[in-house]
């Protein structure tokens, strides 16, 4: 499948797990990308096994919380390849934390990276989307759609993105830019790491979290933007498609 043959996409937190599965299935279908994230160790690897699928990519080390990263690296993207179809947001940041531990600090940490960061990208890139006729999929979580212990700040974020997603495909639905959003479960990256549990936390709870069947990687996520980023789901917008092996089913 080459579904995205001439097209260009931006990924974000593409130098690790779900970004960095993404950008590999948007490579081996035929997509220009332009990949972004923190880390420019993983960042770097990823773009090379993307040039190693054949994609042409530009890499570029962003900070999705800064305004004037957000707005280097969209502006960066289109002088390159003149152009932009489709936006990922994958970036975010996870903490385990008893509610009433969380500081303000821990809150503002992860609503900054995983909500403003999304809405600086959106913001960034919907004028070239709406010249491409493209679309924009963000990465929730499902934390934001049922209740997901000792996460407060993470289940938030989400919840807003989840928000903005919709409110996004309404906005901009009618003008041709389509905006969808996928709700992972528990998907095996180095994310995980963060699963730490508080003190005192009742691992009773942890249920509510785990896989139903088996905990899966990645690539069970990418292929799920795929498809909503894809023209095969052109009749599909402000939805959000969970990927959890059916844990909120
Ligand atoms: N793995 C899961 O179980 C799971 C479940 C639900 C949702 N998610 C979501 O999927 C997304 C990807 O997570 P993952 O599991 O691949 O984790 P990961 O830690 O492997 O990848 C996250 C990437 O985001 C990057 N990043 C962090 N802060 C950034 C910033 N300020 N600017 C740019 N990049 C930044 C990191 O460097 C990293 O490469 C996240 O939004 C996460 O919340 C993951």
């Amino acid at each position: 499948m080459q579904r995205f043959e001439d097209r260009v996409v931006l990924v974000t937190g593409a130098a690790s797990g779900i970004g960095r599965a993404t950008a590999e299935r948007l490579a081996a279908e035929g997509a220009s990308l332009s990949l972004s994230d923190v880390a420019a160790e993983g960042l770097e690897e990823t773009a090379a096994t993307c040039r190693d699928l054949g994609a042409e990519v530009l890499a570029q080390v962003g900070d999705v919380s800064s305004e004037s990263s957000v707005a280097d690296v969209v502006s960066s993207t289109v002088e390159r390849f003149g152009r932009l179809d489709v936006l990922v947001n994958v970036a975010g940041i996870l903490q385990f934390e008893d509610f009433r531990r969380t500081t303000l600090d821990d809150w503002n940490r992860i609503i900054s990276v995983n909500l403003t960061g999304t809405f600086l990208m959106c913001r960034e890139a919907l004028p070239h989307l709406l010249e491409s006729g493209g679309n924009v999929v963000n990465t929730a979580s499902t934390a934001a759609l049922a209740g997901h212990p000792w996460t407060v700040s993470y289940s938030a974020s989400k919840g807003g993105v989840f928000a903005l997603t919709q409110t996004l495909a309404v906005e901009f639905g009618k003008q041709g830019v389509r905006c969808n959003s996928v709700a992972p479960g528990s998907v095996l990256t180095p994310i995980q790491q963060a699963f730490d549990l508080p003190e005192g936390a009742d691992p009773k709870l942890v249920y509510r979290i785990m896989a139903l069947d088996r905990q899966r990687g990645p690539e069970t996520v990418a292929s799920t933007i795929a498809f909503l980023a894809s023209d095969d789901a052109a009749h599909v917008n402000g939805t959000c498609v969970k990927v959890d092996g059916g844990t909120l089913a």
